[in-house]
């Protein structure tokens, strides 16, 4: 059984999307162990503490990144997490963070990256325009919002939308998208080769794959 620890800073929907994967057994040998959130009024840590699950909240203020990084990763390792699943948790880690679970810690980012990297990533492609926008889950390196691609996601993006209404769209497929990936994940499924991640025994996609793909969102939602 994998054990995982989640990081979060906010509203906390695609922890609880995680989380109910879990209780779904929709993602298998895994148990989220441990909730830590740089924001105390953070609502995912009332979803935590409702699902009985230990839960904190560790102050950022006065102090540095890696001193604060070295407090998180204390909490993490006394809960004997094996992988970090980053779920809108809105710091940068530090390298000593990253070093202490290397390959082992995840992130999703709303947008295709590399674009759009950093803040308002959905505003930040509504003002160049793109036709199609959507969300990443990566292994996380050093540079900030890169690393190894796991899944991604596809939602179009309207001529009316505006911030609230293209973050909803591509949110319902962050639902999807990171208990997939976590789901390969605890798997073991997933090979990471010079910077790719390949899955351990994928189907080769038919021709119809990109129309019944269930990672691709309308305007319906999927
Ligand atoms: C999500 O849209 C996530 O992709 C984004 O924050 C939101 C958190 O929502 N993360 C980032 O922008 C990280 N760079 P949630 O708290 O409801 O899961």
């Amino acid at each position: 059984m994998y054990r995982l620890g989640v990081l979060l800073s906010g509203r906390g929907s695609n922890f609880k999307n995680i989380l109910n994967s879990i209780k779904s057994g929709f993602i298998k040998n895994a148990e989220i162990v441990v909730v830590i959130s740089n924001k105390a009024d953070a609502n995912g840590l009332n979803i935590a503490k409702e699902n009985k699950i230990d839960a904190y909240f560790i102050d950022p203020n006065g102090k540095n990144r890696e001193d604060y990084d070295k407090e998180v990763v204390a909490k993490l390792k006394d809960y004997r997490v094996d992988f970090v699943i980053l779920a809108g948790y809105m710091r940068i880690l530090s390298s000593y963070f990253i070093r202490s679970f290397e390959n082992r810690i995840l992130n999703i980012h709303p947008a295709l990256l590399p674009s759009f990297k950093g803040l308002h990533a959905q505003m930040q492609a509504l003002k160049k325009g793109v036709k199609f926008a959507g969300a990443t889950v990566h292994f996380v390196t050093e540079e900030l919002d890169d690393g190894p691609i796991i899944v991604q996601s596809i939602v179009p993006v309207f001529d009316n939308d505006d911030e609230e209404s293209l973050s909803a769209r591509i949110l319902k497929t962050e639902h999807k998208i990171y208990p997939l990936a976590v789901k390969l994940l605890c798997e073991d499924k997933l090979l990471v080769e010079n910077g790719r991640v390949k899955i351990k025994n994928a189907e080769v996609p038919d021709e119809n794959f990109f129309i019944t793909n269930p990672l691709i969102g309308g305007e319906d939602g999927i």
